[in-house]
C-alpha cells in the first residue's frame, strides 16, 4: 500500500473511475463558480494571493516587448490578471479553462476592469488546446492540473503550444513536508474546508474532491519525471509555506 492509498483508507475517499472524472470536476467548478475567488482568499487565508504572485515573479513578462502568455486552466481569470498586470503594454493573456462558468466570471472580471483588449477567454480542455504550435511565449497552470484525467497529455499540449525558448511554470498544492504541521494540515483539509465550502457556496462536497485530488497528485519529484517526460528541460521546482504548495518550472529548448 502506498502513503497515498493508506491516506485515502484513513478519510474514506471516494474511488472516481478515471472515465467519470472530468465529468465530476465540470459539476465541483460550475457549483463553485461564482464564489470561487472568495473562497480560495478564505481556504488559503488569503495565502493564494503570495502564492500567485511567486508565480508571476517566475514568468517575468517584459515591460517593453511583445508577450503572449497562456495561462491554461485558469478558471476567473485570476493569474492571467496579475501577469497582464506584471507585464508591459504589449502583454496579451489567454486564458483557456474547460469550464465555461469560470470564464463566464472571468469575462464579466476583466470587462469591468476594461481589460477585454489585452485579454481572450478560451473553452477547452487542457488535453487538446486549440492553438497553433509554438504560439506563445510562457505558459502557466495554477491549482489546475490536478484536475486534469490525463496529465501527461496536458503537459505534451503545453510543450507543443510554447515557442523555443519558452517557459512553463505549474503552481499545485504539494506534500507538506514540516513534522506536526502535516496532521494539523490534514484536520484542517479535511474537516474545515468542506464545511466553508458549505457555509459559502452551499457544497461541501465540491471541496472535499478538491481535497482528496490534493492528495492524489504525485509528489514533486515524480511531477519533475513527468515534465521531462514531456519533452521541458532545466526543470526545477521550490516549495513553499512548509510543502503546501510547489512552483514547477520547465523550459521548452
Ligand atoms: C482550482 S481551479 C484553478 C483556477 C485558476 N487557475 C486559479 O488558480 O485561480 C481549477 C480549474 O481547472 C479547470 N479544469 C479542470 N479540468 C480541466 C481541463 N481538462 N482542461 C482545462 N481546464 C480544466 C477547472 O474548470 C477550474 O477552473
Amino acid at each position: 500500500m502506498t502513503d497515498t492509498d493508506r491516506r485515502a483508507a484513513d478519510f474514506g475517499y471516494r474511488q472516481v473511475p478515471l472515465g467519470d472524472k472530468q465529468a465530476l470536476v465540470d459539476d465541483v467548478f460550475r457549483s463553485v463558480a461564482r464564489r470561487y475567488d472568495l473562497m480560495n482568499d478564505l481556504m488559503s487565508f488569503g495565502l493564494h494571493r503570495a502564492w500567485k504572485d511567486m508565480l508571476v515573479t517566475a514568468v517575468d513578462p517584459p515591460k517593453t516587448a511583445p508577450f503572449a502568455h497562456l495561462d491554461i486552466a485558469g478558471g476567473t481569470g485570476d493569474v492571467a490578471m496579475r501577469v497582464l498586470q506584471a507585464g508591459g503594454e504589449q502583454t496579451r493573456v489567454t486564458v483557456c479553462d474547460i469550464n465555461a462558468d469560470m470564464l463566464a466570471v472571468g469575462r464579466a472580471r476583466a470587462a469591468a476592469k476594461r481589460l477585454s483588449e489585452a485579454m481572450r477567454f478560451v473553452e477547452a480542455n487542457a488535453e487538446a488546446l486549440p492553438f497553433p504550435d509554438r504560439s506563445f511565449d510562457a505558459a502557466t497552470i495554477a491549482f489546475g492540473i490536478r484536475n486534469v484525467t490525463h496529465i501527461e497529455a496536458a503537459l505534451a499540449e503545453a510543450f507543443r503550444v510554447l515557442r523555443i525558448g519558452g517557459k512553463f511554470l505549474c503552481l499545485e498544492f504539494s506534500v507538506v513536508d514540516v513534522p506536526g504541521l502535516d496532521r494539523l494540515y490534514d484536520l484542517y483539509s479535511f474537516n474545515v474546508i468542506p464545511a466553508l465550502g458549505r457555509a459559502v457556496v452551499g457544497d461541501a462536497e465540491s471541496y472535499r474532491y478538491l481535497v482528496e485530488s490534493i492528495r492524489r497528485f504525485p509528489n514533486p519529484q515524480a511531477f519533475a519525471g513527468m515534465m521531462r517526460a514531456a519533452g521541458f528541460a532545466r526543470v526545477a521546482h521550490q516549495t513553499m509555506s512548509g510543502g503546501i504548495v510547489a512552483l514547477h518550472s520547465g523550459w521548452r529548448l
